[in-house]
């Protein structure tokens, strides 16, 4: 990291992830994403906006046939406790019935947002749906959810970069850290 870079000055400066790590995790990942389903008809979905780092990257690791769709949705509920109830934002462009879906995602918190996609998902007659996410925090989680691809397992603080945000911003840092608490304080 630059010490110097405007980019890093609200983030804690020992990063928790960096750019090298993330690049050998990814490169591990997409070996075994294509290890694991060799034949099938795959579709990658990106949750936007906070996986789009981690989905591109992927993507060009997992080396077979495969096709690419986005999603966005949002949790309803304060900042301290989300609710449960998910919206959808921006919905899948095709249709996912009979195929092997593999959702991507930037982190997984309380478990929420994953398990309800899932769900929905699952009864428009999927194949099979699988969770892919760069981070987990374990210790955050309020319903069972567990991602079948993990990149990383991260202790229960707020981090941002490589696509994750605090009000939209940090997500064009390379790498991860935890945000300063300085931050959010106020
Ligand atoms: P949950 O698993 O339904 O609680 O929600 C996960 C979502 O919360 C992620 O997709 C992020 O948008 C957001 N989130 C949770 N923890 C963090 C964090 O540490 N940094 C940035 N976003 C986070």
């Amino acid at each position: 990291m630059d010490s110097t870079s405007m980019l890093y000055q609200d983030v804690e400066s020992e990063l928790l992830v960096t750019k090298e790590k993330i690049a050998e995790r990814v490169r591990e990942l997409g070996r075994q994403i294509a290890r694991d389903y060799e034949g099938r008809d795959l579709v990658v979905v990106s949750i936007l906006k906070g996986s789009v780092l981690f989905f591109s990257d992927l993507i060009r690791e997992i080396d077979m046939p495969l096709t690419i769709d986005f999603m966005q949705a949002s949790s309803y509920g304060n900042a301290a406790q989300s609710s449960g109830f998910v919206h959808i934002k921006k919905d899948l462009d095709r249709d996912i019935e009979g195929k092997d879906v593999l959702l991507v995602e930037d982190i997984v918190d309380s478990g929420r947002t994953l398990a309800y996609l899932k769900t929905m998902l699952k009864e428009r007659g999927a194949n099979s749906i699988r969770v892919a996410t760069l981070l987990d925090k374990p210790e955050g989680r309020q319903v069972e959810m567990e991602a079948d691809y993990v990149g990383f397992i991260i202790p229960n603080a707020f981090v941002v970069g490589y696509g994750l945000d605090y009000a939209e911003k940090y997500r064009n840092i390379p790498e991860i850290g935890i945000l300063r608490p300085r931050v959010y304080q106020g």
